[in-house]
């Protein structure tokens, strides 16, 4: 078993084409809280896959799941991490279909909850991972601001490209989106209340 990622809050194996998702514990958190939170986005993470998968959106296929050792097994994605692929040549292309994969989530009512390019994998197509703080929402301002930490995960890891990526996902995701009009409207509500948080003292 060869360890391939250790991820914020889980360690990442690999066992032949399986992966092995592990929710560890994190000791500074009050162990019976602790114990709550990961099991419950193991649940959470289960759900979803099952859900994706039943509407065959590209995510890992769930084989396994185990809240009382807080894994998950699921198939392995053999490509790249869309922020390790990602070029001023590419990104039009890539970030189109991103924000078309975004507005299918967000069309069944899954907020992704941790839209960044670690948590996307390029094979022939984009798949999405690691759906941990993901939740079903019907609400606009769940939308946007799923859009707007996307839109932070770009700006900071892509800084140079960033205008031209965030723009082609906001293309490609209002051919798909069912409510482009008001979720974009509400985005750039979400992105004031965070300018001017950034000024307060
Ligand atoms: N099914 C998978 N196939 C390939 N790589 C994966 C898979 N699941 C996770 N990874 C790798 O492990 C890393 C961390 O997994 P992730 O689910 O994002 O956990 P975390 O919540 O800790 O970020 C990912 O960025 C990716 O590189
Ligand atoms: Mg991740």
């Amino acid at each position: 078993m060869e360890k391939i990622g250790a991820g914020a809050e889980a360690v990442i194996c690999l066992e032949k084409n399986t992966v092995i998702k592990k929710r560890i514990k994190k000791s500074y958190r009050i162990k019976e809280i602790d114990e709550r939170l990961r099991k419950f986005r193991t649940r959470r993470e289960t759900k979803i896959l099952e859900k994706l998968s039943s509407i065959n959106f590209p995510t890992p296929t769930l084989i396994l799941s185990d809240d009382k050792d807080m894994i998950i097994k699921m198939n392995f994605l053999d490509g790249k991490k869309i922020r390790d692929v990602l070029n001023n040549e590419n990104c039009e292309t890539i970030c189109n279909e991103i924000g078309k994969k975004i507005a299918i989530l967000h069309n069944n009512d899954i907020i992704h909850g941790d839209l960044t390019t670690s948590n996307m994998i390029l094979i022939k197509e984009v798949y999405f991972i690691d759906f941990g703080l993901s939740f079903f929402s019907d609400k606009i301002e769940d939308k946007a601001v799923d859009l707007h930490l996307l839109r932070q995960a770009i700006e900071s890891k892509h800084h140079g490209i960033f205008e031209k990526a965030f723009n082609s996902v906001l293309n490609g995701y209002k051919i798909k989106n069912k409510n482009y009009n008001e979720t974009i409207k509400r985005l750039e509500k979400v992105e004031l209340r965070g300018k001017y948080k950034g000024k307060s003292p």
